[in-house]
């Protein structure tokens, strides 16, 4: 099978490169490297079935021939993380639309029988206060002075893209409402939690938690996610559905900073910082965000590998540079 990653050089795209090039499938990558990397991708490069081209999908002239090749396409490209939407929001709205607009204009000219699956978010869900999140729950957004939302309506945006397209052009789409995602190759840079912690742990540096550490995230190892991504992509009872895809094994923010200093060993202390002082202004804090998972199950009899420990241990071993990502 040939495969298209675009985004395939971030953190969820390279680990779907490595799983669909273990599979002995062929990979070509559209990436821009805007926070994606070289590095992510490199042991792949000398691989003569995988193809890198490092472009930006709003603007590139060969995203239709590249298409014109793929039986799956994972559109993974999007400006993703708080801090990133929070630094150029008009950038944001551009890239996760657009992108993913001129990606279905190309499917539906050039490869209408090609099975796409899009990177929907957990974010979608918005300022719901429920303590897990169906499918088919109450989407509830706030008014656009609060930017901290301009990431999930583009997610939304996509998902009504991949259902326009679905309906006047066939293709064929599942759209996967990823949870928060950790593992080798996720950058701390653009706020993501845990990359923060095991970086400030294994380096004996304060964690710095936001708000009260009350609330409560569930972690998927991004091994797992792809597995269930690519199960998805390959059930034919998936396609056209929405499907949450994470772990929803629970775990406050602060109890999360104990596990991860204790897995270390660490002398960290911990440091309360206000949302103000994280992001230079007031967002609104979701208390809890954990997937139900039912329609993953039935679907794809999908069940997650990696236990957070697990995942914690290998991600401290490879900060300290004991192992390789
Ligand atoms: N990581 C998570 O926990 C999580 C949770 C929910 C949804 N998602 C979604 O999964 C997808 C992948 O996320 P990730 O965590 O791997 O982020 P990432 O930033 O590591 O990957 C995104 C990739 O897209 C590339 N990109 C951005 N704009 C582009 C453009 N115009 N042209 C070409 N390439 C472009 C970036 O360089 C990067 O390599 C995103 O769509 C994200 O919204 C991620």
């Amino acid at each position: 099978m040939h495969v298209l990653v675009t985004g395939g050089a971030g953190f969820i795209g390279s680990h779907l490169v490595a799983y669909h090039l273990e599979q002995g499938d062929r990979v070509s990558v559209v990436d821009n490297l805007s926070t994606g990397s070289l590095h992510n991708i490199e042991p792949f490069l000398a691989n003569p079935a995988f193809q890198f081209y490092q472009a930006d999908i709003l603007v590139w002239d060969r995203l239709k021939e590249v298409v014109s090749q793929a039986e799956r396409i994972y559109h993974m490209a999007a400006i993703v993380g708080v801090k990133k939407v929070l630094e150029d929001p008009r950038a944001v709205m551009a890239t996760n639309i657009a992108a993913m607009e001129r990606v279905f204009r190309a499917v539906a000219e050039v490869r209408p029988d090609a099975q796409v699956i899009i990177a929907s978010s957990s974010e979608v869900y918005g300022f719901n206060t429920r303590s897990g999140f169906s499918e088919s729950d109450e989407i509830v957004l706030r008014s656009g002075a609060r930017l901290r939302w301009c990431y999930a309506v583009t997610k939304l945006a996509d998902e009504f893209l991949a259902y326009s397209f679905m309906y006047k052009s066939g293709i064929r789409v599942v759209i996967a409402r990823i949870f928060n995602t950790i593992g080798p190759r996720q950058s701390g840079k653009y706020g993501m939690v845990v990359p923060t912690f095991v970086h400030q742990a294994v380096n004996n540096l304060p964690l710095t938690i936001y708000g009260d550490g009350l609330q409560t995230r569930s972690f998927c190892d991004v091994r797992d996610t792809v597995v269930a991504l690519a199960i998805l992509a390959s059930s034919p009872a998936a396609n056209g559905e929405i499907v949450n895809v994470g772990n929803d094994q629970e775990i406050s923010i602060l109890d999360l900073a104990m596990l991860v200093s204790t897995r270390a060993g660490s002398s960290s202390p911990l440091e309360f910082l206000s949302y103000k002082e994280a992001y230079g202004m007031e967002i609104d804090e979701i208390t809890h965000r954990r997937p139900i998972l039912d329609k993953l199950h039935e679907l794809t009899g999908f069940e997650a590998k990696w236990l957070l420990p697990e995942t914690l241990d290998n991600l401290i071993a490879l900060e300290r540079g004991l192992e390789r990502a």
